[in-house]
């Protein structure tokens, strides 16, 4: 008898929840938050490193000028972007492209907007040694924190050396590994809370996955396939093509991945969609064609309610993330 009311009872369950099938099961697997940030072996994680990363990383000694430093472009309160089409150098003047996010690049494979530095480490040189950014050579800010006792006190605990550039350069990237998109209703659903996310946002992750073509280049759990394509956008710069003088390349860029996405307008390499709207009027377009555009770039036809739920679906990425405490800085 109450063998026949546990089956009933799952039959019933069955019917009202179980509505998902292996296939889409198998697709929310894709999408799975990793467990661990992974660190390189010749930069391994401590939490002191990190700790002196991120004063370095708040800290305004690290411009010509004393008036910028990398949360200038870099906000945590803006998604780790700036909030402008292309960011503001240290003289006021407008730089060519956007301030991407920060987040979850401890995953990345490359960086930049077109890939040119392998390496977090490699990349900080550049914002800090730019004209139109920090302006100040690495040789310069070693001279410029080994006058600060508290510097020098830290440097020796965390490497065991006094302050020099590779050391610099590994404890801000070690704090950029730590930057992490925080659990957003999305990764509830993965994990199995059916009630995390609405209906109307499920199906906006179908159509994402499915009919869309988003998931051709925004995959695994941070949206990117951490290549670069040209998705038919108006701009006149080269992009990768850049670095590797590849036609194929011409106008393509790093795919940028999509947590907290709703934090980080404007959008795109330049700025130049200003909202989630006009990001998927660019997809329903199809972008411009020309050659070096991407294969998987065509007109997609999305109604008015497919793309409510596309902007539904994106809108549980956004992550529950702590607020961000500024650091005291050393003296
Ligand atoms: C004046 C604004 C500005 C400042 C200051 C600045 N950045 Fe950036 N940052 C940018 C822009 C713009 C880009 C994209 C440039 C490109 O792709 O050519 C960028 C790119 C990056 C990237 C690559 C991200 C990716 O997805 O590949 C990292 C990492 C980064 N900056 C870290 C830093 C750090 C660390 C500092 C401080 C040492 C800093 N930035 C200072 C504007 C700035
Ligand atoms: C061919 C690969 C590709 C496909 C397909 C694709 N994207 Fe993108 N996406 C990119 C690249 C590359 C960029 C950056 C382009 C640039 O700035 O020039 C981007 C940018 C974006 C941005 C702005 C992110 C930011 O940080 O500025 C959003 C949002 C976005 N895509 C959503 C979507 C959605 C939604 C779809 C499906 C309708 C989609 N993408 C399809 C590759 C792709």
């Amino acid at each position: 008898m109450n063998l026949l009311v546990v089956f009933i009872w799952l039959l019933i369950a069955n019917v009202s929840y179980g509505e998902e099938s292996p296939q889409l099961q198998a697709l929310k697997q894709q999408y799975k938050r990793p467990d661990f940030i992974p660190f390189p072996a010749d930069n391994p994680y401590s939490a002191d490193k990190a700790q002196l990363g991120k004063m370095l990383f708040f800290d305004q000694r690290l411009s010509r000028h004393f008036n910028m430093t990398c949360a200038t472009c870099h906000n945590p309160s803006l998604g780790w972007e700036d909030g402008v089409a292309t960011a503001v150098g240290d003289i006021n003047e407008s730089l060519a492209r956007h301030s991407p996010t920060l987040l979850n690049l401890a995953w990345g494979e490359t960086f930049f907007w077109d890939g040119r530095a392998a390496t977090l480490e490699e990349q900080i040189r550049g914002p800090v040694e730019a004209e139109v950014e920090m302006n100040m050579s690495l040789a310069e800010v070693v001279q410029r924190l080994n006058k600060v006792a508290g510097y020098r006190e830290q440097f020796q605990k965390v490497f065991g050396e006094s302050i020099n550039e590779t050391n610099i350069l590994k404890a801000i990237a070690t704090y950029e590994r730590t930057l992490v998109s925080g659990t957003a209703p999305f990764d509830r659903w993965v994990d199995g809370d059916e009630g995390a996310i609405s209906a109307q946002a499920k199906a906006g992750f179908e159509l994402f996955n499915g009919k869309a073509g988003c998931s051709g280049c925004h995959t695994g759990w941070n949206f990117t396939d951490n290549q670069f394509h040209d998705i038919g956008l108006a701009t006149d710069d080269l992009g990768r093509a850049n670095i590797t003088a590849d036609p194929d390349h011409i106008h393509a860029f790093k795919t940028p991945g999509l947590r907290n996405i709703g934090q980080r307008m404007p959008y795109m390499h330049n700025g130049l969609s200003a909202n989630m709207d006009a990001v998927l009027a660019h997809y329903i377009s199809g972008g411009i064609p020309r050659t070096s555009r991407s294969a998987l770039m065509k007109p997609v036809l999305l109604n008015q309610q497919e793309l409510d739920q596309l902007k539904a679906f994106m809108a549980t990425l956004d992550g529950e993330d702590k607020p961000v405490s500024l650091p005291i800085l050393p003296i």
